[in-house]
């Protein structure tokens, strides 16, 4: 029995998932599946980064309390996966206590063992980044990320001696070229190896940081990031006394983009090696997607989201083109038009004409049922090896994460079959009565429909299942023989009864996204002297308690503190919009100087402002945190 592991990046918790997320963890499920539907037993671990300054400043900035707000965006990612048909065995949060424990651990061993020694550092530090940058790779001073001079910081820290295993490493990546992938990772991979890399820094005292890991050896210390997030991969697998550990370690296969290339190939593998452990089987490294030519990025406003993509144009459709479209490794644009020029020409064309076309004729001349295969011709030989052969290279293509190729050498298989049909022409079979010939061709063709079906399955499971279910075909993982595919034609049962019709591709056209609300501003009122505006008093609170009215759903009753030493109480009409929990923390303007009143039988200081939209009550508050009471001005 094979075991196979496969991890996608832990995503931080700064930002809502977006396209790259969603691609790096449809190719770690699809290759997890493959390995499913060749017998091995899979792990697939992905989960999310939610320790260091980066969080703490998005947290700071979404006003909410760093706990609550990486449990928020941490449940984003977890329930957005199964919309995309991502089934994951585990999902790791760098804030779980089993995950903690593990790199205090690992920490502590490294610790022992002489590699962490405590040093005096200056250098540039980039707060965005959360590293300390050298002059050299700095672009006109600043950080080419960030675009921020940098900040110079003098501190003592704890080092990683990562320059010890170095050398070890250089040979590893020489010795296995399967280890990093595709080739020009590997290159550019062994190329820092030459430069001077140093050591780590790995420790951030906690007069700059609280929130992360506390150094097992020394506790006004948390640990970096880095050597936290890395350590989920065997967290996850509770090293070190779990048996998962032990089973899956030797099969590790990490996917992640070409920005995290240099923690993955040189942090980690030198993390290991000083803790005594192996190393993971393969690194393989895809490119980045951008938005037509443009990077994506919360400025321009084009950030994909992949939960409107499925649903604008379906699962299938979306993870299809996204296997088929980027060749792994390099850039690839994403468009909607793309997409859907795409899933026309492949899947509503050449797919979907194969098996709405076959179904009806089956039916029409077959009794609905797979029909015998007869004595094979020439031409049905041709279909045989033509799809023998198109089936072993989409196996080894799948398995070496050349997705494209894959799924190419997958079509040449659907576009033979359709015309295979053409040329064998079953309606003038029927006409003229030939009906062993007529039965022997529908066989040869359904028989392919499944084997593209079943192969299929790693990239859109459940219209590969909802194919196989037309053709009669019970799904069973356990039963799949991979290997026998690509040497047998004879998987389906003559027989069997098949659906009478299929439309399981219809043609898409681009949706267009919905359109921004038309600009419909209230008639303005009447002019008022500057005086009378400065009678009201607008002030900053801070939401501490939150509750339902006891009589009025419409209403919360909402406790701020205004700076004063008793919390403020105001009525407010927003429970249609605002669930009391989710106003916790947050920061609002309200009037404080408005005469106290009874709201049904409440009384209530003053009046929260919000602004009507469509999608309900949007509160008005200031864009970073100031001290509750201040005055609006
Ligand atoms: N938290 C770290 C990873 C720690 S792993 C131990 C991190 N998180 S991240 O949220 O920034 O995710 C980066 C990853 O998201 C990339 O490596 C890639 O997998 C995915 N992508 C983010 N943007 C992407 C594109 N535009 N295109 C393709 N994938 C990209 O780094």
């Amino acid at each position: 029995m094979k075991y196979f592991f496969v991890s996608t990046p832990i995503y931080y918790v700064n930002a809502r998932p977006h396209l790259g997320h969603a691609y790096s963890t449809i190719v770690a499920d699809s290759i997890a599946r493959f390995h499913k539907l060749a017998g091995d037993t899979v792990f697939f671990l992905t989960g999310t980064d939610e320790h260091g300054d980066k969080i703490v400043q998005a947290a700071q900035k979404a006003q909410m309390d760093v706990q609550r707000y990486v449990d928020d965006i941490s449940s984003s990612f977890q329930e957005l996966w199964p919309h995309l048909e991502i089934e994951n065995d585990d999902f790791i949060r760098t804030t779980m206590e089993r995950h903690k424990a593990c790199v205090q651990y690992v920490l502590q061993k490294v610790y022992d063992s002489g590699d962490i020694y405590f040093a005096e550092y200056e250098g540039l530090y980039c707060y965005g980044c959360e590293r300390f940058y050298t002059e050299k790779e700095l672009v006109d001073g600043k950080c080419p990320d960030h675009q921020v001079e940098p900040t110079r910081i003098k501190e003592k820290n704890y080092f990683f001696r990562m320059s010890r295993y170095l050398d070890a490493l250089r040979r590893h990546i020489e010795e296995h070229p399967e280890f990093i992938q595709p080739e020009r990772y590997r290159n550019e991979v062994l190329a820092m190896l030459r430069e001077d890399l140093g050591d780590l820094c790995i420790s951030r005292p906690k007069t700059r940081l609280t929130w992360g890991i506390d150094l097992p050896f020394d506790t006004d210390f948390v640990t970096y990031v880095w050597f936290d997030a890395l350590i989920n991969y065997i967290s996850a697998l509770g090293y070190p006394g779990d048996d998962r550990f032990r089973k899956f370690w030797s099969g590790a296969h990490h996917i992640v983009a070409k920005d995290i290339l240099k923690p993955h190939a040189i942090f980690w593998p030198t993390m290991l090696m000083a803790a005594g452990l192996p190393l993971y089987k393969g690194l393989r490294v895809h490119g980045y997607w951008t938005v037509g030519e443009t990077k994506m990025s919360k400025s321009l406003g084009n950030v994909v989201a992949p939960l409107d993509m499925a649903q604008r144009y379906g699962v299938a459709a979306f993870r299809y083109f996204l296997l088929a479209e980027m060749s792994f490794g390099q850039d690839a644009s994403f468009t909607e038009e793309a997409l859907v020029q795409r899933f026309n020409a492949d899947l509503a064309n050449d797919l979907g004409n194969l098996f709405s076309r076959t179904l009806t004729m089956t039916h029409k001349y077959c009794g609905g049922r797979v029909p015998e295969c007869g004595e094979l011709t020439e031409l049905d030989r041709e279909v045989l090896s033509i799809g023998h052969n198109a089936l072993a290279n989409f196996q080894g293509q799948f398995q070496h994460f050349h997705f494209s190729r894959a799924v190419a050498s997958l079509w040449e298989l659907v576009r033979h079959l359709n015309k295979y049909i053409d040329k064998s022409a079953p309606w003038a079979l029927f006409k003229a009565g030939e009906t062993i010939r007529l039965n022997t061709v529908l066989y040869v063709v359904l028989e392919g429909m499944r084997k593209v079906a079943l192969h299929l399955w790693p990239v859109m499971p459940s219209l590969s299942e909802a194919m196989l279910e037309q053709l009669g075909w019970k799904w069973d993982l356990a039963a799949v023989d991979l290997e026998g595919e690509t040497s047998s034609w004879f998987g389906l049962q003559p027989g069997t009864p098949v659906a009478a019709s299929s439309n399981l591709f219809p043609r898409k056209e681009v949706v267009a996204a919905p359109k921004p609300e038309p600009k419909t501003a209230a008639p303005t009122k009447e002019a008022v002297d500057f005086e009378v505006f400065s009678q009201l008093d607008l002030r900053v609170g801070t939401v501490v308690e939150a509750l339902p009215h006891p009589q009025a759903d419409r209403l919360l009753l909402v406790r701020l503190d205004d700076g004063g030493t008793e919390p403020r109480q105001v009525v407010a009409g927003i429970a249609e919009s605002w669930k009391p929990a989710d106003l916790l923390g947050r920061q609002v303007v309200f009037v404080a100087n408005l005469k106290p009143r009874k709201l049904r039988g409440q009384v209530s200081q003053g009046m929260i402002l919000a602004v009507k939209t469509k999608d309900g009550l949007a509160l008005l508050s200031p864009t970073s945190p100031v001290p509750p009471g201040s005055v609006v001005s």
